[in-house]
């Protein structure tokens, strides 16, 4: 294991251009659906307010699940429950939370904890896509923070509710941009206060970090009847990076939108994975909306995965 986590020669051996070519093909196919309801089911989902998580939660709600939506707007809550609540006739609860601040992350693990019924699905979906590099008030990098490590410790506090439940699925709205992390996590920099830090890199680096810890959680919830899984939930139109410049909201405007499918798509991938039968017992995997597709290398290696899950609980404050 090299020291600052760069296995150039070790992934270059492991890239394989059949990989890369079924990558392009699936990003052009649809999501299989599923027509089975989900009525009396609880669902939970970060980020409900906009983008790919507010169709989401309206995807689950139409099919009789009740939601509990992590969310940092109140009033796009309000309204969001309101909305559900009427249009469905299931229960939308909220609980607000800043997922950049480790407490308000922590607040939220443990109310979740508290829960005296099953969460059936998890879903952590927030996220944010930043140009500059922001250092949280914990001094923890935004993208990171956001984008991982509070889905890693939101895991982490209800790993054992979820294994006496015997039965739930976490799913992890991943994205096919881990693929920007080419040359693997650097465990030595994870904030990049060493390198230059670029938006890409940062978010590929948070989702491939979010991949690797996948893979210890599936070892951990292993034949436990709970299952965890990454998606690539389709290059679509949504509010994501409308935090950075002038710049860059007139390129996502004028010329990304342009390019991107709608985020329906993505909603119908996300409670298929969540409902179906045909991928109940799948764990530790990562689809392209709902096609199984093998990560890129550095995302399968598990010798890293066990050092950032060491890492990660430190800087979540889980021991
Ligand atoms: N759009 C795509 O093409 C695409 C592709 C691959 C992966 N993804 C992934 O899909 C997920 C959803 O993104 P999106 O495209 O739907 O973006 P979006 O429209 O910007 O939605 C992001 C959601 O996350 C919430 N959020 C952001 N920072 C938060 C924080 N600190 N605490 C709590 N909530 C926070 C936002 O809340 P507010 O409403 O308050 O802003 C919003 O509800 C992300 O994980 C993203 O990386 C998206």
């Amino acid at each position: 294991m090299e020291i600052n986590g760069i296995r150039f020669k070790k992934y270059f051996k492991e890239y394989e251009w059949s990989n890369v070519f079924a990558m392009l093909k699936n990003n052009r196919r649809n999501p299989l659906i599923c027509k089975d309801d989900f009525k009396g089911k609880l669902v939970v989902i970060s980020g409900a307010t906009s983008g790919i998580g507010y169709v989401v939660a309206k995807k689950y709600a139409s099919m009789g699940a009740n939601l509990i939506c992590i969310n940092r707007n109140q009033q796009k809550s309000k309204d969001l429950q309101q909305e559900i609540e009427k249009e469905y006739k299931v229960e939308c609860n909220y609980i607000l939370a800043d997922l950049s601040s480790l407490k308000e992350v922590h607040r939220v693990a443990n109310t979740l904890l508290e829960i005296p019924i099953p969460i059936d699905v998890l879903i952590h979906n927030a996220g944010v896509f930043l140009t500059k590099r922001e250092l949280t008030s914990d001094g923890i990098e935004k993208v990171f923070m956001v984008q991982y490590l509070s889905s890693f410790i939101i895991n982490y506090i209800l790993k054992d509710k979820f294994k006496k439940q015997q039965k739930a699925k976490i799913i992890l709205v991943n994205s096919e941009g881990h693929r920007f992390a080419a040359w693997g996590l650097r465990l030595d920099d994870l904030y990049w206060s060493k390198r230059k830090y670029s938006g890409l890199k940062s978010y590929g680096s948070a989702k491939l970090a979010q991949l690797l810890a996948m893979l210890c959680f599936s070892e951990y919830f292993n034949d436990s009847g709970v299952t965890i899984n990454a998606m690539h939930p389709g290059a679509v139109k949504t509010d994501t990076g409308h935090e950075n410049g002038k710049l860059y909201k007139w390129y996502k405007k004028n010329i990304l939108d342009k390019t991107l499918k709608p985020s329906s798509i993505s909603a119908e991938a996300i409670y298929y994975l969540g409902v179906s039968k045909d991928v109940e017992t799948l764990s530790g995997k990562f689809f392209n909306l709902t096609t199984l597709e093998t990560p890129a290398p550095p995302a399968l290696d598990l010798e890293v995965a066990k050092l950032l899950w060491g890492i990660s609980i430190k800087l979540g404050k889980l021991n």
